[in-house]
């Protein structure tokens, strides 16, 4: 395949995905604001299409369709919670946009010079766009999981089904040597800024879970009091827990017989024991960990344990430098849930480590911060204005995350109160 034909290929696949998440989605319900920290699903489709707009016509060719949506669009100008009241194209509209746009950026690509340096350096700028729309896909898929009392009619996910246990046998930690590792990446095209550049981090041994924490072991941590117990929480989070009344993850309840059943995408089910918990937030993961007598790795010692072998040498993937077959459970598997231990055999990093890739975002005891010698590229609001101790760094991707937009060096940051994403951990402590 040609670098164009590859472009095309992932532009045609981003947004049949988008436009099959939305499609059973009712039009009042894409208007509708689920949750305030939640846009209308109908900008989220807008603003792809406008993002799409600004970067793959007015960047790359210079002409503009709608370059009067760019206010309405733009994510800084507008928070979240003010999003339903602006004027927005209806979901018609916006369908027809994102279309008119995309058509349009197709014709550009055909007769564009893919090399030079900068925006089409190995056409970056494609890619730029490409992992934007997945990334809101992922987005519009927290906002779906949100309408708790709407059933999102897929008919393939009604059982995700539990393989249970994977292999008793493996260990339950490894321990990775102490030692220098390339952290970050200058070789991945499609990186963000906020990977670059790569720079050797020594980090002292530890030793890392090997799975995230499941929900079966989450529920002890409930058993045991573990929300109450102020001992396992730093001040914040105990301030937080308070205020906020946490108890449980989010979407989980009761079942009135001493167990939990969880409402997933509007279905109310059990809580399988053996996939990783997730809905939980940074300062629950961090009152765990104590409690279970570890704590959160940094996002240096997660990308060394996902992405370095014993004898130095970087890895894209924990299993090796070939995104396909693609060995974990992102969105392409369509299970709309994390998995079990065990179900995607082959996806250990060469320390052991498994399910580090895809399942749930890992939070890591990080905040999330430039590497040395960070250059903004090509626009600061995509990493550099939320570099700061606001923000904790989580890794590795989810079941709603594509394959284009996760490898072993990808950052993902949100607040230590945020529930809504797709996110667990896995535990780490001092060798
Ligand atoms: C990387 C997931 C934190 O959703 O705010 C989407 C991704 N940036 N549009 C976000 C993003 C611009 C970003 N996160
Ligand atoms: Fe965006």
């Amino acid at each position: 395949m040609t670098d164009k034909e590859r472009i095309a290929t992932e532009l045609d696949a981003v947004r049949r995905r988008s436009l099959a998440l939305l499609d059973p989605v009712p039009d009042d319900d894409l208007v509708r604001q689920h949750s305030p920290l939640m846009s209308p699903l109908v900008w989220d489709l807008a603003h792809v299409g406008n993002y799409e707009e600004q970067w793959l016509l007015g960047a790359v060719a210079g002409t503009r369709v709608a370059a009067h949506l760019d206010g309405i669009y733009d994510a800084f100008r507008n928070a979240r919670k003010d999003r339903p009241q602006l004027d927005l194209l209806g979901p018609v509209e916006a369908r027809t946009y994102v279309t008119d746009v995309r058509s349009r950026v197709l014709d550009v690509l055909e007769r564009l010079e893919l090399d030079g340096d900068g925006l089409l350096d190995e056409g970056f700028v494609y890619g730029m766009v490409v992992q934007h729309e997945h990334q809101h896909d992922e987005t519009m898929t927290a906002t779906l999981q949100l309408r708790t009392s709407t059933e999102y009619p897929l008919v393939d996910i009604t059982d995700v089904g539990d393989a249970g246990d994977a292999d008793a046998s493996l260990p339950s930690e490894v321990r990775v040597d102490a030692g220098p590792f390339l952290m970050g990446t200058d070789l991945e095209p499609w990186a963000y800024d906020n990977e670059r550049p790569a720079h050797t981090v020594d980090v002292d041994s530890f030793w890392i879970d090997t799975a995230p924490v499941t929900n079966a072991a989450f529920v002890e941590f409930i058993a045991d009091g573990g929300y109450d117990d102020r001992r396992w929480w730093t001040d914040e989070g105990w301030a937080w827990r308070q205020k906020a009344g946490l108890q449980h993850p989010e979407f989980w309840a009761p079942d009135g017989a001493g167990g939990w059943v969880r409402t997933r995408l509007g279905r109310v089910e059990d809580v399988p024991p053996h996939e990783p918990v997730q809905h939980v937030c940074w300062y629950e993961a961090d009152a765990y960990a104590r409690w279970a007598g570890k704590r959160l790795p940094t996002e240096a010692e997660w990308e060394k344990a996902a992405s370095w072998t014993p004898d130095g040498v970087k890895r894209r993937y924990p299993w090796g430098d070939d995104p396909t077959p693609f060995l974990a459970n992102l969105s392409t598997s369509s299970r709309f849930s994390p998995a079990p231990d065990g179900t995607f055999p082959g996806d250990a990093s060469p320390w052991g480590c498994r399910q580090m890739i895809g399942d749930v975002w890992e939070w890591t005891s990080s905040d999330f911060m430039p590497y040395p010698g960070f250059r903004s590229f090509p626009y600061r609001e995509y990493s550099e204005v939320f570099f700061g101790t606001e923000y904790k760094v989580l890794r590795g991707g989810s079941w709603a995350t594509h394959p284009t937009a996760i490898r072993t060096t990808f950052r993902n940051w949100d607040f230590p109160i945020r529930r809504q994403i797709f996110a667990g951990f896995r535990c780490a402590r001092d060798a």
